[in-house]
């Protein structure tokens, strides 16, 4: 990336020797300060944030209505540990998630910290309501760094090398991937292939699907499998937990990505967008299954931290007053059609796909079906030698994502597009 200047290179030399390196850093410069959809540098250098902290500032850096709230909390207490000394905004949000999140049933929240940890308890509640051991989750799922989200996880490498053994009893099928040849056909049969050789269906608790894959590529999952899944769940018994940390809170063009689909899932995790740049998770889902775990067996020291709580309430505000989603759809509309516009002079464009302002970018080697990390890569680097802040994703890292906040300005966007297109024509801004 960037070639640092003085500054940014010691610190870089004492990152490298105080903090391992299995810690990944992509960018060589450091974060001074950030506004909305704008970073600045050490150097004063401003960059243009299409990575929003990977997905957590849908309402942008530093919202100026969500400071208030958390300073407003920070003056009244900071920490109390929710299961010793309860507060009321806990319930609040908790009923405020329920309330929006799909499925015509009665819903309980618990919170968290962590995406990961989202993930874990979903997979506890649903192992303590069915009282069966085994989950299914997909090819290049992503679903976090711990041991059991690592287990879930769908690709080697980087995230499980070196890690094993991983938790007992968890499966992976295809996901469906049509520009990969997948059809929703072939993915059942994957899992009905799983059924006969690996895993009695009797004894699968859930499934775990993310309705957009978020680092495995900005796959969208076609709402015939996502049917399909939701009537074998019923056929077997088995729970559908939708992993909802990137895709929610107005990325997908609605507050969770399972709204554009015709079933519901039996419990959702979410984290990321939910805080506006503060660290909080939950999972939402059918009253009875929630309570299944015994008092005790759910929460965290952290979990539910209040100041992170104090932001989701106003979060959930902003996006209502400030209409993220349907801003959030025409950004993402316009995006996408400027990457279909470029098509022509991209031969390596395989593929734009967009549900809301969850936009994705696949690329191939011109004329071919072989990934191009190489080519997402030098865009990558382009674009930010030109101050636009970019990430990869997807199995084979072929795959550019755009996760700028829902408030960016028309003017930023502007701007930001104008990089892009002259990266993807190998180019640096003019
Ligand atoms: C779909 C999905 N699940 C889970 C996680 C893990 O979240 P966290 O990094 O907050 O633990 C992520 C993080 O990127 C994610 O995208």
């Amino acid at each position: 990336m960037n070639e640092p200047d003085d500054q940014h290179a010691d610190w870089n030399a004492r990152r490298e020797a105080a903090t391992p390196r299995g810690v990944g850093v992509m960018c060589r410069f450091y974060a001074d300060r950030a506004d909305n959809a704008e970073i600045w540098d050490l150097q004063g250098r401003r960059y243009i944030d299409f990575a929003g902290g990977i997905g957590v500032l849908n309402t942008g850096h530093r919202h100026p209505r969500i400071m208030e709230a958390v300073q407003a909390q920070m003056a009244r207490f900071t920490h109390t540990a929710y299961q010793i000394v309860p507060y009321t905004s806990y319930v609040e949000l908790a009923e405020q998630i329920n309330a929006r999140a799909p499925g015509d049933f009665r819903k309980k929240t618990a919170l968290f910290t962590t995406g990961a940890e989202a993930v874990e308890n979903a997979v506890k509640i649903a192992r303590s309501a069915t009282r069966r051991p085994a989950i299914i989750a997909f090819g290049s799922a992503f679903h976090g760094r711990t041991l059991l989200g690592m287990a879930l996880t769908g690709k080697v490498v980087p995230y499980k090398v070196g890690f094993g053994p991983f938790p007992a009893d968890v499966y992976h099928a295809p996901y469906p991937n049509a520009l990969r040849g997948i059809t929703s056909e072939d993915a059942l049969a994957g899992i009905r292939a799983l059924f006969k050789t690996a895993v009695d269906p009797h004894s699968v608790a859930a499934f775990i699907i993310e309705p957009v894959q978020g680092e495995g590529g900005f796959n969208i999952c076609p709402p015939e499998f996502m049917r399909a899944l939701r009537a074998l769940c019923d056929d077997y018994g088995i729970l559908l937990i939708a992993d909802e940390v990137q895709t929610g809170f107005g990325r997908s063009g609605r507050i969770f990505a399972m709204e554009h689909y015709a079933v519901a899932p039996d419990l959702i995790a979410m984290a990321k967008s939910l805080a506006g740049g503060f660290p909080l998770s939950a999972v939402c889902g059918r009253a009875e299954i929630m309570d299944a775990p015994a008092p005790g067996g759910l929460g965290g020291t952290y979990a539910g931290h209040p100041l992170a709580v104090a932001a989701a309430l106003e979060v959930l505000q902003v996006m209502d007053e400030e209409d993220l989603l349907s801003r959030g759809r025409q950004l993402g509309e316009r995006l996408a059609a400027r990457l279909r516009q470029l098509a022509p002079e991209v031969p390596e464009l395989a593929d734009v796909r967009a549900l809301g302002a969850m936009v994705g970018a696949e690329f191939n080697e011109p004329g071919s079906h072989a990934p191009s990390p190489a080519f997402a890569r030098r865009v990558q680097a382009l674009a930010l030698e030109s101050g636009l802040l970019l990430l990869t994703c997807g199995a084979e890292g072929n795959v550019i994502r755009f996760l700028f906040p829902l408030t960016i300005t028309d003017a930023l966007m502007d701007e930001a597009l104008d990089i892009l297109s002259q990266a993807l024509r190998g180019q640096p801004a003019l």
